[in-house]
């Protein structure tokens, strides 16, 4: 097998389990969520030391509108308080922010926070850390067939398209499809996450929730995947 098919360039990860940690230890559950952004910066630096070239994360799907006010009011003030604290060094290690999900539907002063950090680390060449918030892949999936559609009826794009200019369609277009999808805290679900990008993923449900996913869980799992024969569907290459 060449090295290419081993490489592990994109790792996904469903960051669960906030709420159920923070319960455990008798607090409320936006304190687990607090942890847990930190932990997106922990996390990030790990990957990129371990050679990870894009890391993206599950913060808020389009069904967690659905937990009470309070609890989305403060996933809202996440961003501001996160960015607030590692932007700089997030800008000084050379990480590019993106954002991926339906942004305008965030509140403004989110969005703004958002847009700016996309904004202020455009150029960078580093780690690609996208932050996936009020995303919900079939909903990518339909507004990607909406403006395929659109194209197409302007004259801009024939009807016989490939899958890979299918992907430019996409959120993560120009992004590699995910190598690694770990999901924490011990539920085995997908939870509409990414489902085009992951069609050839590796999958790693680890017990830990978000806030006790440590680097070297990360590392074991990178391990693992790196021991595991990827064929992409083919036979294997004795
Ligand atoms: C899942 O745990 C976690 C979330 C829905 C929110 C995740 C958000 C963060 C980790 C913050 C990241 C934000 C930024 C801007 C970096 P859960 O609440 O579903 O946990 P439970 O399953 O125990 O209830």
């Amino acid at each position: 097998m060449s090295n290419e098919t081993k490489a592990c360039r994109h790792v996904a990860i469903i960051m669960d389990g906030n709420g159920r940690w923070a319960k455990a230890q008798g607090k409320p559950r936006t304190a687990g969520h607090l942890v847990g952004a930190d932990n997106v910066r922990t996390i990030a630096i790990a990957a990129s030391e371990l050679g990870v070239e894009y890391l993206t994360l599950y913060a808020f799907s389009t069904e967690n509108w659905k937990r009470s006010e309070d609890e989305v009011n403060y996933i809202m003030k996440l961003p501001k308080i996160f960015f607030g604290k590692y932007m700089k060094e997030f800008i000084e290690r050379g990480y590019r922010m993106r954002m991926i999900g339906e942004l305008d539907r965030l509140p403004k002063e989110t969005k703004r926070v958002l847009d700016d950090a996309v904004e202020q680390s455009k150029n960078n060449t580093g780690l690609n850390l996208s932050i996936a918030i009020n995303y919900g892949s079939q909903r990518e999936l339909v507004l990607a067939a909406e403006r395929y559609a659109k194209d197409v009826k302007d004259g801009k794009i024939g009807l016989d398209i490939s899958n890979e200019e299918f992907e430019q369609y996409l959120m993560t277009a120009d992004m590699p499809n995910v190598d690694l999808l770990i999901r924490t805290s011990g539920e085995l679900r997908i939870s509409n996450y990414l489902l085009w990008q992951i069609a050839y993923a590796e999958l790693e449900f680890v017990p830990e929730a978000w806030p006790e996913f440590t680097p070297e869980v990360l590392e074991r799992c990178i391990r693992n995947f790196g021991n595991r024969d990827r064929r992409f569907g083919g036979v294997k290459n004795e």
